[in-house]
C-alpha cells in the first residue's frame, strides 16, 4: 500500500539516498525521452503553484516548462502581487492555496517560511531556494556529474567561497550520493552548522569524506569539480559588499592557477547568475573546463523528476 502521507522537499534529508539516486536515474530517462520527441504527459490536470519571494531565472522557468511538459499548469505568484505584501500570515496563504492548487514550489527569503507552508498544506511543497537550502540546484548538480563523469562514487568535489544555500544543499547531495567534498571558506563564511552535521552524518553511513577547511589549495587537491557560487547571495545585504570583496577576493575566487592541484580532468560548476571578476573569472566560466550551461540545462530534466517524485506519479514511489 503506497503512503498517504504528503512529500515534501524542503531539504535533502526529506528524502533517502536511494530515492536521490531513483530521481537522478528519472531524470536521466526524461531527458532522453525529451530529446526523442517523446511525449511526457506523466502529471495530467496537475495545477502548480510558483510562490517567488526572490528574483529567479532558472528555477522559475525550469519549473514552468516542467511541468507544462508534464501535462499540467503553472500559476506564477509573485510574493508582491500577494495579499502576503500586506501582512497576511504565510500559514493564512498556505492553507488557501492548499484548497485550489496540488503543489507549491516556493522561493522563499526565510527557510521558516518554507517550514510554514509545509506545515499548513496538505499538497506538497518543494523549495525553489531558501537562505539556507537549495535543493533542486543540487540535484541536478549531481544529475551533471554523473553525465561527465559516469558515476558518483569517489568523485570529489570541492567547492570555493562562500557558505552559501547552495554550498549547503551541496554538502547534503554530495554525501548522500557517496560523494567526498571538501569545502573552502574564509573564516566567519562557513556553511550552516546543521548542514555539516546532516553531511557528516550521512557521510558516516556512505562512506564519504567532508572536509571543511579556509585553504583554497588544499581543498581542491585531486578533485574532479571545482565548484562556487555567488559572494553577495540575494539575502545579503548590499552593505557587506565591500567588505566580503576583501575578505574572499583574490583567495578565495577561482582562478585556472586552482585547477592545477585538480584532477587533469577537472570540470568548473558554478549555479548561476556568474560574477565575472567575482567568484571567478571570465578565463575559467567561459573556458573548456565550464559545464555550466550543461548544469543549467539539467534543471529542467531534475524538476520533472521531483514533481513526479512527490506527486507518486514514478513506479517506484
Ligand atoms: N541557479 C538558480 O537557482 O538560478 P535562478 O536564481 O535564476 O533560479
Ligand atoms: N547563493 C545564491 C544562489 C542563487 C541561485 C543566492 O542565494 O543568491
Amino acid at each position: 500500500m503506497e503512503s498517504e502521507e504528503k512529500r515534501d522537499l524542503i531539504t535533502l534529508q526529506d528524502i533517502t539516498d536511494e530515492e536521490l539516486m531513483r530521481i537522478l536515474s528519472l531524470a536521466a530517462k526524461l531527458k532522453e525521452e525529451l530529446r526523442a520527441g517523446r511525449p511526457q504527459r506523466y502529471l495530467p490536470g496537475k495545477i502548480i503553484a510558483l510562490l517567488f519571494q526572490r528574483p529567479s531565472t532558472r528555477t522559475r522557468v525550469s519549473f514552468e516548462v516542467a511541468i507544462r511538459h508534464l501535462g499540467g499548469d503553472a500559476i506564477f505568484l509573485p510574493w508582491q502581487q500577494l495579499q502576503l505584501s500586506r501582512g497576511e500570515t504565510i500559514a493564512d496563504t498556505a492553507r488557501v492555496l492548499d484548497r485550489y492548487v496540488d503543489a507549491i514550489v516556493a522561493r522563499v527569503a526565510s527557510h521558516r517560511t518554507l517550514i510554514e507552508l509545509a506545515e499548513n498544506t496538505r499538497v506538497p511543497v518543494i523549495n525553489a531556494l531558501s537562505d539556507r537550502f537549495h535543493p533542486c540546484q543540487a540535484i541536478g548538480d549531481l544529475l551533471t556529474i554523473w553525465e561527465r563523469f559516469g558515476t558518483l562514487k569517489g568523485i570529489k568535489l570541492a567547492y570555493v567561497g562562500d557558505g552559501t544555500n547552495v554550498c549547503n544543499s551541496l554538502l547534503l547531495a554530495c554525501t548522500k550520493a557517496g560523494m567526498d567534498i571538501s569545502v573552502a571558506c574564509p573564516t566567519g563564511y562557513e556553511p550552516d552548522p546543521e548542514a555539516v552535521k546532516w553531511a557528516f552524518d550521512n557521510a558516516a553511513r556512505t562512506g564519504s569524506t567532508v572536509i571543511i577547511t579556509d585553504d583554497p589549495l588544499s581543498a581542491v587537491k585531486d578533485a574532479h569539480v571545482i565548484y562556487t557560487d555567488t559572494f553577495m547571495s540575494m539575502h545579503i545585504p548590499e552593505a557587506e559588499r565591500e567588505k566580503r570583496m576583501r575578505d574572499f577576493v583574490p583567495r578565495y575566487q577561482v582562478r585556472p592557477e586552482l585547477f592545477e592541484a585538480a584532477r587533469p580532468d577537472a570540470v568548473f560548476m558554478h549555479c548561476l547568475p556568474a560574477h565575472r571578476g567575482e567568484e571567478v573569472v571570465a578565463e575559467v566560466i567561459d573556458g573548456p573546463r565550464s559545464i555550466v550551461w550543461d548544469q543549467a540545462e539539467n534543471r529542467l530534466h531534475v524538476q520533472k523528476a521531483i514533481l513526479m517524485f512527490v506527486f507518486k506519479a514514478v513506479p517506484w514511489a
